[in-house]
Formats: structure tokens, sequence, C-alpha cells
């Protein structure tokens, strides 16, 4: 399949996880991608093994360093189809026990960081007629004991979403966000012991019993490969859910 043959594409936290499953799926699928991660050894190994056109490194909360990744980015492939806003952190804590500062930390990073490379890549995508896929979380549409700031900055990128998808409608650019159940990435690992001691329960046989089973990388590509494809030529402002039905059921 080559949906996304001749996509520029340009992927934030790419260089593991969920994002670089994306840059490898889009590759295949025809496009040619630049990765991006805060962890330039990541990114550069990522790269290779992805066959991706190249690398523009930034740390999402320096809008700086976005600015100037993007522009490297277009250099490099000569303009954008397509940014997939990746790059996210988690924090576990009970929401009114966590330092401010975490707070203000995991906000710059998913919201901000968003918000940032979403203004960077606008004037390309606008003469591309081009298209956004944001990466938030069914964490973004429920509550989660844990996970309340995180919760909150998801729930910010599914609106920002909306809101640029009903403002740039008149131009052509599409924008979609992605809310992933679970899904087997180092994030999850480092979640796992702190939902086992809050539940008592072993994090396998809650998500055998929430979501069948862990989400991969790859299914999460699938559905941001599709938003980004001209198959989605009339999805803009929606927000996909994956999750294994684990927000279908009240059980
Ligand atoms: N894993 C899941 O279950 C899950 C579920 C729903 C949504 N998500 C979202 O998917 C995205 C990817 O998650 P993942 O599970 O692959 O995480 P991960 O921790 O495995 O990988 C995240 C990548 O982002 C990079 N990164 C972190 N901070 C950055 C910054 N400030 N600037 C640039 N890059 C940065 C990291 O270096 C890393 O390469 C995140 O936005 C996450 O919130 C994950």
């Amino acid at each position: 399949m080559s949906e996304l043959q001749g996509k520029r594409v340009f992927v934030t936290g790419s260089g593991a996880g969920i994002g670089k499953a994306i840059a490898a799926l889009f590759v295949q699928r025809g496009a040619q991608v630049v990765v991006s991660d805060v962890n330039a050894g990541a990114a550069e190994r990522a790269a290779e093994e992805v066959g991706a056109a190249g690398v523009a490194n930034c740390d999402v909360t320096d809008e700086g360093q976005v600015e100037a990744a993007v522009q490297q980015a277009v250099d490099l492939l000569g303009g954008l189809d397509v940014l997939v806003n990746n790059a996210g952190v988690e924090v576990s804590s009970p929401l009114l026990e966590q330092p401010t500062e975490s707070f203000d930390k995991i906000f710059a990073v998913n919201v901000r960081g968003t918000f940032v490379t979403m203004k960077a890549a606008i004037p390309h995508l606008l003469a591309s007629k081009g298209n956004i896929v944001n990466m938030a979380s069914i964490a973004g549409v429920g509550g989660s004991p844990l996970l309340g700031s995180y919760c909150a900055t998801k729930a910010a990128v599914i609106q920002m979403t909306r809101v640029a998808a009903v403002e740039m409608r008149p131009t052509g650019v599409r924008v979609n966000a992605v809310c992933p159940g679970f899904a087997d990435t180092a994030m999850v690992d480092r979640l796992k012991p702190d939902f086992e001691a809050a539940t008592q329960i072993p994090f396998g046989d809650l998500v055998a019993a929430k979501q069948g089973r862990l989400g991969t990388p790859e299914d999460i590509a699938e559905v941001a490969a599709f938003l980004a494809s001209d198959r989605a030529a009339w999805v803009t402002g929606s927000h996909y859910v994956l999750d294994g039905g684990l927000t279908a059921s009240l059980v």
C-alpha cells in the first residue's frame, strides 16, 4: 500500500515508541519522513532503522528549537505535508499531591509543545494544504487515578485539535487527534508499578480485563497513517479512539 506516497512528514518524539512506529509505517507507505526527538542518539538510530529522509531534533518545550527543526525538515524535504505531534511525557501522581513544578513541566511538553509545533508548521502546511495529527490519549476523554495532570494535558490537546481544525477548515488544512489506550512502550513500562501498587491488581490482568490486550505502536501508527492520508479528506477536528473497547465499557 502506498497511501502516503510523496507525503513530506515531520514527526516529533520519534526516536522511540509510538513516534518511531509512525515514522516506520509512514516510510513503508511511501512518505519521506524527518525524525525528531529530544534524545539525539535515539533519533539517529531510529532514522537509520526506519529509512528516514533525515533528522531534525528539538525539545518541544523550546520554541526556538522547534522553529529551527521545522525549518530544517522543510529544507530537507522541500516542503511539508504532514506534522505528527507525538512527543509527550507522563507523570504518575495523585493529582493534588503533585508538585506544581512537575504540573507545569508536563503541560510544557504535552500542551505547549503541541501548540508551538503546530504554529511553526502551519505556514508550510497552508502552502501544501497539508494536515496535522496530534497524539492525545484516552486519558483526554476519561479520568484515571494517578494520571490527573496527564489527563488534563491530553484533554487540552483534543480541544486545541478541534479549534485549530475549525479555524483552518477554510484553508483546506485538516487537524485530527489520536487517542490510544495503554500501548506497549517504555511509557507504560514506567507506569506499571504505580498502577499495580494503587489497584493491587497485576497490570496484565487490568489490561486484559479492560482492553483485551496492550495496544502495539503499530496499531496506533495505522490510525495515524489513515488520518494523514488523502483517504481521510473529509476527516477534521476528530479525535480517534483506539483502545480495545476500554472507554466503551462501564465495567
Ligand atoms: N504508550 C501509551 O500507552 C500511550 C497511550 C496514549 C497516548 N500516548 C502518547 O503517545 C505519545 C508517545 O508515547 P510513547 O508511549 O511512545 O512514549 P515513550 O516515552 O516511549 O517515547 C516518547 C518519545 O518522546 C520523546 N520526548 C519526550 N519529551 C520530549 C520533548 N520535550 N521533546 C521532544 N521529544 C520528547 C522521548 O525522548 C521519546 O523518544 C505521547 O504523546 C504519549 O502521551 C501513549
